[in-house]
This record gives structure tokens, sequence and C-alpha cells, in this order.
């Protein structure tokens, strides 16, 4: 397989991550191309405007349905390496991909939807554990595809979770939560860097059929860390309220999906600090190791893009 020229299937690529390695893929040069469903009811015209937008930097534009096997399968012939980018509730409908990269015998990489802990290596809250369940079937019917993989751990988004724990839009806002202790440590990596990595991963023999873990040094962060280095930047002092681990344990039974889902994921990686708490393995890929000349986003760089210009959740950076 060319590094240079592989040519990259993104499915989910409308989708708030998807976004981000849309212009990965595009930017590394890589020919890339995007499944969409069509374009009537769900494109509303920020969609129509991101296909534009992705027009504009050479991506091409596929539409049809996941169901659609046949188109599917054609389509697939077409292309290299496959990378899918659905939330959580897609997850599961990746086995048709898989079936369909099977009839089409020709896909040289598979990176399925994760991009976030562990999930073969962590024993989360049950709403959580349910998502990983689904993200586990999918390795599993990976493995057996006999289509090499590569599976992707990049734990934290980083502007997801700046927006989620600081709230970085409202200037006036003096209070955050603090889930746990807060002194727990999670991997803080910007999104647009793990695209990079995953795209360099696609290209990448070193990667085949390995798991690949985004443990970038400067950016495991505990979010008191975090908290402190926002209240330097920006001058003010945030009041604290501490959500103890009962309360999140027993949001997680009460609260309806999704937000039951949120809590017992914050409750993983804030509380129980589920995405540092394992050695790594001989075989597990480490992204700094496999790509050292990559200068990636420090958290310390995120939040001065958050002082400038920040990143909202739902739109990626297109620069
Ligand atoms: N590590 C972290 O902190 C973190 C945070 C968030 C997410 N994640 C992970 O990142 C991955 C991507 O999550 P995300 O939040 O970026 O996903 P998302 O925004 O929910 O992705 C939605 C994508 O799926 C497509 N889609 C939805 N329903 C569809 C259907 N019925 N048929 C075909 N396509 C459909 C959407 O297409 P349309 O544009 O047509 O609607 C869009 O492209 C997930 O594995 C998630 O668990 C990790």
């Amino acid at each position: 397989m060319s590094c240079e020229m592989s040519k990259i299937m993104i499915f989910g690529g409308t989708g708030y991550f998807g976004t981000y390695m849309v212009k990965a893929s595009a930017s590394a040069g890589h020919p890339t191309y995007v499944y969409v469903r069509p374009g009537k009811p769900h494109h509303d015209p920020s969609k129509l405007q991101l296909l534009e937008e992705f027009k504009s930097i050479g991506v091409t534009i596929f539409q049809g349905e996941l169901d659609e096997h046949e188109k599917l399968v054609e389509v697939l012939r077409q292309v290299d390496i496959v990378i899918v980018t659905f939330g959580v509730p897609l997850v599961i409908e990746q086995l048709k991909i898989i079936r369909a990269m099977k009839e089409a015998g020709n896909i040289k990489r598979f990176i399925p939807s994760e991009f976030g802990n562990e999930v073969d290596r962590i024993s989360p809250l049950p709403p959580f554990q349910a998502c990983c369940d689904k993200k586990k079937m999918i390795r599993r019917a990976a493995e057996e595809s006999g289509i090499p993989y590569t599976f992707v751990s990049a734990n934290s988004f980083g502007a997801y979770f700046v927006n989620f724990l600081l709230h970085p839009y409202d200037e006036k806002l003096q209070k955050v939560n603090i889930y746990g202790t807060g002194e727990a440590k999670f991997g803080c990596n910007y999104e647009k860097d793990i695209a990079v990595y995953t795209v360099k991963a696609a290209t990448d023999k070193r990667a085949e059929n390995g798991l690949i873990i985004y443990r970038l040094p400067k950016n495991v962060i505990t979010q008191l860390d975090l908290i402190s280095c926002w209240e330097k930047k920006t001058g003010r002092t945030m009041e604290k309220t501490y959500i103890s681990e009962k309360e999140m344990v027993k949001l997680s039974q009460s609260l309806p999906f999704p937000e039951a889902v949120g809590t017992a994921v914050f409750h993983s990686i804030l509380v129980k600090g589920e995405q540092m708490n394992y050695e790594l393995k001989e075989d597990d890929l480490d992204a700094v190791e496999l790509y050292p000349d990559y200068k990636y986003t420090t958290v310390d760089q995120l939040l001065d893009i958050f002082m400038v210009d920040p990143p909202k959740r739902g739109i990626a950076v297109f620069e």
C-alpha cells in the first residue's frame, strides 16, 4: 500500500469528529471520499454547506444508504482504506460496512468508529459499558473478517472536553463542576491531532492489525490542572462544585438516555481514571513513538486556541 496515495473512504464524515477526519485525510494528500446518506430530509443547510466545503478541498461525495449493499460494494471497490466515524447510536451499523468490505475484497485497512477509551480494558458503569460492548463487538467482527484493521484508542477529545468542563464561551461564568476529586489523570487530545494520527496509522504497515493508543505526554492532565491553567489564562478564579462519585453513580442510574451514558463516561474518565490506570502492553502501538516528528497540539496550546477562537462542539476547524 502506498503511504502517499491511498484512497480513503470515510463513513460519518459529516459528523462532529468525521469533519476533522475528512480534513486530515485530504490535507495529507490522500484521495478522500465520503459516503453520505441522500440529501433529503436529513441534510440541513449547514450540512449542504459542509459538503460544498468538502468538494472545494477535492473530496468526492458518494450518496447512499447503508442498506444499499450492492452500491456499498461498488463504491468500496474504488478505495483502499475505510475509516468510520459514526456516533455511538450507529456503531452496530458498521456490520453492514464489514459485510460489504468482505464482498468487495480489496480493502487494505479498516478503522472502526472508536476514538475513545480502550474498550477491552475498562469496566465502566452499565450505561457506558453497553456502548463499549457494541464497539467490542465491532472489534471482534473486524478481527474475524480477515480485513486488515487498526483499532484506535484516542482517549478524550480535547475541544469536546474543554467545552464540557470549562464552558469557555460563557465569559461571565465563574463556576465549574469537578467530577470526583478532580485528581484523576486523563488524555486531553485535540480532535485535529487525533484525526492526523489516525490517517497516518491507516496508511502505516506497522499499525496493521494493531491497537494504537494516543497517550500524548503533554496532554495527560487532571481536571484540577486544566482548571488552574484556564484560570491563569483568563485571569478568572472559578468557584468549584464537587460532584461526588456516589452522586455520579446515582445519576447514571436515574437519568434517561443519553444523559446516563454521558454521566457514566465522565465517571469512567474523570473519576476512575480509566484512560491512564493500565500499563501499555508490549504490542500496543504508541502514537508519539510511531510519529515522533509530528508536533501535536498541547493542552496549553489548545486553551490558547479557545482564548482566541473557540472550536464549538459540532463545528470542526477548517483552516
Ligand atoms: N474521545 C472522546 O472524547 C469522544 C467524544 C465524542 C465522541 N467520541 C467518539 O467518536 C466517534 C464519532 O462520534 P461523533 O460524536 O463525532 O459522531 P456524530 O457527530 O454523532 O456522527 C454522526 C455521523 O453519522 C451519520 N449518521 C447518523 N445517522 C445516520 C444514518 N441513519 N445513516 C447514515 N449515516 C448516519 C451522520 O450523518 P448526517 O450528517 O447525514 O446526519 C454523521 O455523519 C464515536 O465513536 C464516539 O464514541 C469520542
